[in-house]
């Protein structure tokens, strides 16, 4: 495959800003369901992270909370954490200092007396460290505790503080429908103002999905053609290798749309089609997103595809099908995989389809934007060519943006072939890889996403306005399949791209799935 790497300069890399990062105020973060997976492997370890590059402030607490009788043993078991997920080294002094900052609190969730032991805990610890009265409460535990935990924060005081900032950080799902995320909306901004809310989607917060916007707006020369003019199609695609990994009884009752779609690949839909923001702010660039959902028109059930996955081989290792997974049930109906065909009925895209899938036990691990633009008005070196072959077909221009793994851009086009005596044409990538450029791998999401939520920053994090909208264009669809249960599922092969009613979506509009993802250099 003929390609060219794409590199940072080291003179350009010199002259960018360091030094200028925000720091945020001392303050306590108070983590509901410490004793979780999501904490240890994800939360401790980008905290850690961020104490490394010095972008936590001087004073700060770390509080688990959870109902098991834990003590000591929590900040132990968080240090195993940050060691196994987060690459720390064990003799580390930086490390030994963090974990001093950590403790442990028992709590249980519906018991009011509680709160107003834990109020004074944090009262205490804050004294006793120096800190003012800033906290930032994390919601990791399952979501049928979110309102009961929130509503005791309330009754308690500690929303509205009197002498400091509070605000809650909530982890998916939020909601499992419209109606559920309605009343989830309305409970939480009872106690909380939707300014203190900060509604994680950890999409958001890789490097990959925030750099849409500079590659979108910095850069002058794609504005003008990114639209109806010259855009064909747009797919969207988050392929996982993984099955359920455990999560069964949670999996059962989600499904590929709710875990995936209706969030993650709905946020990456968003940045590709807004409208420029007026500015880098929260509020600018979250109103253009919004527009963007408001408007889809109702996607109609023709235009998607269901599925799931049985046996099959990943990776050359033999898997069970879904339905033989642990907690799982042997007539499960649920999708692991599910597709999209929809429209953005706005200036800019009137007419462009948008195409999304989401599944596990895919044949590759990757996730990735391809926007395919139009062919040239007139293919005169198609009409000069004799023999074919591989390189006589001219593709119109792609260009992929990877999310993950392998975090990139890349962009094809068509070169003539150097050697042959007639123009024939063959495609060649240009090709920006992120770690290769920079000589560094992009942080894990969480440790941007914590620093801006103690930092006040919403721009990365969902309104409740947008959560609203995309359960309300996928709510009808889920209603509609679990009204029919699917007539033959299992109906792909784990290890394969999906199942083949996802390739006639595209098929019956002359197109096909990119299943060509990952590095081209
Ligand atoms: C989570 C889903 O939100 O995202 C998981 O609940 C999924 O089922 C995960 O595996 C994918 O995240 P990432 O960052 O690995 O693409």
């Amino acid at each position: 495959m003929a390609t060219v790497q794409m590199k940072v300069r080291p003179e350009d890399l010199s002259r960018v800003p360091q030094g200028n990062e925000r720091i945020p105020e001392p303050g306590i973060l108070v983590i509901f369901g410490a004793s979780g997976d999501l904490t240890k492997r994800k939360l401790l370890p980008a905290l850690f992270h961020l104490r490394q590059n010095n972008l936590l402030p001087q004073q700060f607490a770390i509080v688990g909370v959870a109902r098991r009788p834990l003590g000591d043993e929590f900040a132990q078991d968080m240090k195993q954490g940050v060691i196994e997920f987060g690459g720390a080294d064990a003799s580390d002094p930086v490390l030994a200092d963090f974990v001093n900052h950590i403790s442990y609190f028992p709590l249980n969730f519906d018991d009011a007396s509680h709160y107003a032991a834990l109020d004074k805990e944090l009262d205490r610890i804050a004294k006793e460290k120096g800190i003012g009265g800033d906290r930032l409460f994390y919601l990791a535990t399952a979501p049928e505790y979110f309102t009961q935990i929130v509503e005791n924060l309330g009754a308690q005081g500690m929303a509205q503080p009197a002498n400091g900032r509070a605000a809650v950080v909530i982890e998916k799902p939020f909601g499992h429908d419209l109606d559920s995320a309605r009343e989830l909306n309305h409970r939480v901004n009872a106690v909380f103002h939707e300014n203190q809310v900060f509604r994680i989607d950890h999409y958001l917060g890789k490097e990959t999905v925030q750099n849409l916007l500079v590659f979108r707006f910095a850069n002058g020369i794609f504005e003008p053609v990114w639209n109806r003019n010259y855009i064909d199609h747009v797919q969207i695609t988050a392929a996982e290798t993984l099955g359920v990994e455990g999560r069964g009884p949670f999996y059962e009752k989600a499904g590929a749309l709710r875990d995936v779609v209706q969030n993650h690949v709905m946020q990456l839909l968003s940045l590709v089609a807004a409208e420029p923001p007026s500015s880098f702010d929260a509020d600018s660039v979250r109103r253009e997103k919004l527009k963007v959902w408001r408007a889809i028109p109702p996607i109609p059930i023709l235009n998607t595809v269901r599925g799931q996955y049985g046996p099959g081989m990943i990776n050359g290792q033999r898997v069970i099908g879904y339905r033989d997974e642990e907690r799982v049930s042997p007539e499960s109906g649920t999708e692991t995989f599910a597709a999209v065909r929809l429209e953005i009925e706005n200036w800019r895209w009137a007419g462009v389809p948008f195409y999304l899938r989401a599944g596990k036990r895919l044949k590759k691990r990757a996730t990735e934007i391809s926007i395919q633009f139009k062919q040239p008005p007139l293919l005169i070196f198609n009409r000069m060519m004799s023999g074919g072959g591989p390189c006589s077909e001219i593709q119109p221009n792609l260009l992929t943006i990877r999310i993950q793994p392998d975090e990139g851009i890349a962009l094809r086009f068509g070169a003539k072939v150097p050697t042959s005596p007639e123009m024939s044409v063959c495609p060649v990538y240009m090709d920006f890889d992120y770690s290769t450029a920079f000589g560094t791998s992009s942080a894990n999401g969480y440790e941007r996403l914590l620093l801006d939520a103690m930092l006040g920053d919403q721009t990365l994090f969902a309104h409740r306005d947008g959560v609203e909208i995309t359960w309300a264009l996928y709510t009808p669809i889920l209603e509609a399949w679990a009204a029919k249960k699917p007539e033959v599922f299992p109906n792909y092969f784990a290890g394969s791209w999906g199942p083949e009613c996802a390739d006639h979506l595209l098929e019956k509009e002359g197109r096909t799935w990119r299943n060509d993802l990952g590095r081209k250099a």
